[in-house]
């Protein structure tokens, strides 16, 4: 029987070797750096320099090729989709669009061959690593926080996890300035992933260290002024600045090959290389400056990763982290402003079950 396409089933056989998975998938990846970008080093990790600041994850080769995990996860979980890459209805034709903490670019890049005609561009505090662009795709440097100086008016301006990069007012002064930049009609799109880990069968006991990891980083977050519960603030957040037509698409992104549908067996390979590749990234700076009781050290932090990939590494374990898309429009002017009361309620898309 096909498995329901929003139910994570789990495979039998994934206990026993699946042939179809490269031997080589539980391990790391580790990739050639590059020394072309200085920024500040910091536990081992690079960090970039542009806002005074600081952003906690660093941007190194081993968080770049995190975001490339990442944005396949995102890609093979809406796969059913002709375009997987954003949801907002900007038609055949947009004219620009805007990807702000492009991180790496792929993004961009991916858009940017999608609609040739179109300008993309991607923005980020550090430069994104890549030496080829398609030639309607353009890569820059700068923070968002800043006074935007680009001319054009967007069609499109996305996010896809930023979460822990701005402080709840710095957030609101975002959404404001993409709401400013929008054609009247254009669309802002957010994709969040919450670091917590969930498991909806209990096959992940009480006792893992697994379950410490998500309050753990939540904790963290708060204590450095960057709430990372990002995911279930921003449709409000981005409603209370003026958008209508608010769209919200709630995702389990599995970790691991325990799914038995190959779509979620895929997207939960990825996601494994994900945070494999992503997780000191994440946790580094937060630990090491607002660890609970006190900063934690460098070395803390390694053996504390550590015992959170072996974890992972456990097939046995049926987890998953929540993601949410939200998009939503820019009223036309002619548009009658409606108060959040007298709005109606658009497609609201509800997590799957497992
Ligand atoms: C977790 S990464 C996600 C990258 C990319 N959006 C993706 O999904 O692969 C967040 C990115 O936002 C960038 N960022 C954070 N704060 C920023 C700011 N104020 N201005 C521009 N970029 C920022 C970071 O440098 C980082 O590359």
């Amino acid at each position: 029987m096909a498995d329901d396409p929003d139910t994570i089933t789990v495979d039998p056989d994934v206990y026993a070797r699946d042939p179809q998975i490269p031997d080589d998938w539980i391990s790391e990846t580790f990739s050639i750096g590059s020394s072309v970008y200085r920024g500040l080093m910091e536990n081992g990790r690079r960090y970039q320099t542009l806002s005074n600041k600081g952003y906690i994850i660093p941007s190194d080769e081993q968080m770049f090729d995190s975001y490339e995990a990442g944005h396949l996860v995102a890609l093979v979980l809406d796969s059913d989709r002709a375009n997987p890459l954003f949801q907002s209805p900007i038609g055949d034709n947009p004219k620009h669009v805007l990807d702000l903490g492009t991180g790496k670019g792929t993004w961009a890049i991916d858009v940017a061959d999608l609609f040739p005609e179109a300008t993309i561009r991607g923005v980020d505090l550090f430069p994104p690593p890549v030496t080829w662009t398609p030639p309607n795709c353009l890569l820059e440097v700068d923070n968002a926080l800043e006074e935007w100086t680009w001319r054009e008016q967007f069609d499109l301006v996305h996010m896809r996890i930023m979460i822990g990069s701005f402080d709840p007012k710095e957030w609101d002064q975002v959404y404001t300035r993409v709401y400013e930049n929008l054609r009247p009609g254009g669309w802002i799109e957010q994709l969040e992933a919450c670091p917590s880990i969930e498991c909806d069968d209990n096959s992940l006991p009480e006792d893992s260290i697994l379950r410490s990891w998500g309050p753990n980083m939540l904790a963290c977050g708060e204590a450095a002024g960057r709430k990372c519960d990002t995911l279930d603030t921003m449709s409000s957040a981005i409603r209370d600045i003026g958008f209508v037509e608010v769209h919200d698409k709630s995702y389990k992104w599995p970790i691991g090959t325990w799914p038995r549908d190959q779509k979620y067996k895929e997207a939960g390979s990825l996601n494994f290389q994900h945070w494999m590749d992503g997780m000191e990234g994440w946790c580094m700076w937060l630990l090491t400056k607002h660890g609970s009781p006190k900063p934690w050290t460098k070395n803390e932090v390694i053996v504390y990763v550590a015992k959170i990939r072996a974890e992972l590494k456990n097939p046995s374990y049926h987890i998953y982290q929540r993601a949410r898309r939200v998009w939503a429009r820019k009223p036309y002017h002619s548009e009658v402003m409606k108060t959040p009361d007298s709005m109606p309620d658009w497609e609201r898309t509800p997590e799957p079950d497992i």
